[in-house]
């Protein structure tokens, strides 16, 4: 099988599972709508993936990891509907995000829904024939996974208000709030499959390095993608004043006058469609893409160098896969 029929097979197995787990477990309708809603919407399922191909390298079969793969999706969907209310996003996965269109009170329930249903999912892995000791490192990885992503959002909060911020406090922050969750997926897949204590910690390397290079390139599609293909919209974080890689690169390396204009519409929530096209034309003449891209493609290979841990065999080959879409996708 390719990478990508592997993955179109995981997406629906985990899919369908995840709105079952949803219409039998939540209550009033309305919350149980609003929980459901952007699962239904779309998304790659690219976390749950790699729980699977890592835990198949290594001899487990879809029916044993598929209490951690649903895991990682819940934790994802319900950080994202979280996101978008601290974003301040109108759209996500080519649909309205869940606050636009329930509120935010309902938005935080939704969110907190998906969060619990995640670590209800891992208590599957008795029923599937997991040892309790590796039951219990599931837990553990997974909730060090949601804490330290909500250290890296904090972060990402903080950093609009701060004048300097240095590229490495952006890597740090990027490791946190979306390599902490790549991380613990691959390892999960390893925990689950029985894996040598130091094959976890390579697919830990493997996910967080990934994970960085996914942020990367989700910042430069932000700015430079196609909200059609995205289905997410392009400038917010210039309205949100957010100090991405692109911005910061720019901010270090563009001559004055190209700084003040960025300077100028850059955390201006109501700024114009125009106004943000200049902000996105000085950071463009700056050669902050390039730049990211090739930041984009070291952490890449770094984590492409993790995998040596694996068994040679057509997960480990999917796996290099995944890690060359994610640096070339647009979407
Ligand atoms: C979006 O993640 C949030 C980030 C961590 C950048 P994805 O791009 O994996 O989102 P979906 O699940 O495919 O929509
Ligand atoms: C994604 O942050 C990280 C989490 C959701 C934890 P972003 O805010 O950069 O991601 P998008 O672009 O909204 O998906
Ligand atoms: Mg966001
Ligand atoms: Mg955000």
């Amino acid at each position: 099988m390719l990478w990508r029929e592997e993955l179109e097979e995981v997406k629906a197995i985990v899919t369908r599972e995840i709105l079952r787990a949803i219409e039998e477990n939540v209550r009033p309708e309305g919350l149980a709508k609003a929980s459901a809603h952007l699962i239904k919407g779309g998304g790659k399922r690219l976390r749950p993936y790699l729980v699977v191909e890592v835990g198949r390298s290594l001899g487990a079969n879809l029916d044993r990891l598929l209490p951690g793969a649903m895991a990682v999706e819940f934790i994802h969907n319900f950080s994202l509907i979280h996101d978008d209310i601290m974003d301040n996003d109108q759209f996500r996965r080519g649909i309205r995000t869940v606050h636009t269109l329930w509120g935010v009170p309902t938005g935080i329930l939704a969110g907190d829904v998906l969060y619990a249903l995640a670590f209800t999912s891992l208590g599957k892995l008795r029923e599937v024939g997991v040892r309790a000791s590796r039951v219990q490192m599931a837990y553990e990885e997974l909730s060090k996974a949601v804490l330290r992503l909500a250290v890296g959002q904090g972060l990402d909060m903080t950093f609009p208000k701060m004048r300097k911020v240095r590229i490495s406090s952006y890597i740090e922050m990027i490791g946190l709030k979306t390599g902490a969750l790549f991380e613990c997926s691959a390892k999960l897949g390893a925990i689950i499959a029985d894996g040598k204590r130091r094959t976890i910690s390579k697919m830990g390397v493997f996910g967080r390095y990934i994970g960085i290079a996914f942020q990367i390139i989700d910042d430069i599609l932000g700015i430079f993608g196609d909200e059609r293909v995205t289905g997410k919209p392009v400038g917010s974080d210039i309205r949100e004043g957010k100090k991405t890689i692109l911005v910061l690169y720019t901010l270090k390396k563009a001559e004055k006058s190209e700084k003040k204009l960025l300077l100028r519409t850059l955390g201006k929530r109501d700024a114009r469609r125009s106004e943000i096209s200049k902000a996105i034309s000085v950071i463009e003449r700056s050669g902050a893409k390039e730049y990211a891209m090739g930041v984009a493609r070291k952490y890449a290979l770094k984590a492409v160098a993790a995998l040596d841990a694996l068994p040679d065999g057509p997960h480990k080959e999917h796996l290099k896969g995944l890690a060359e879409f994610i640096i070339e996708r647009e979407f």
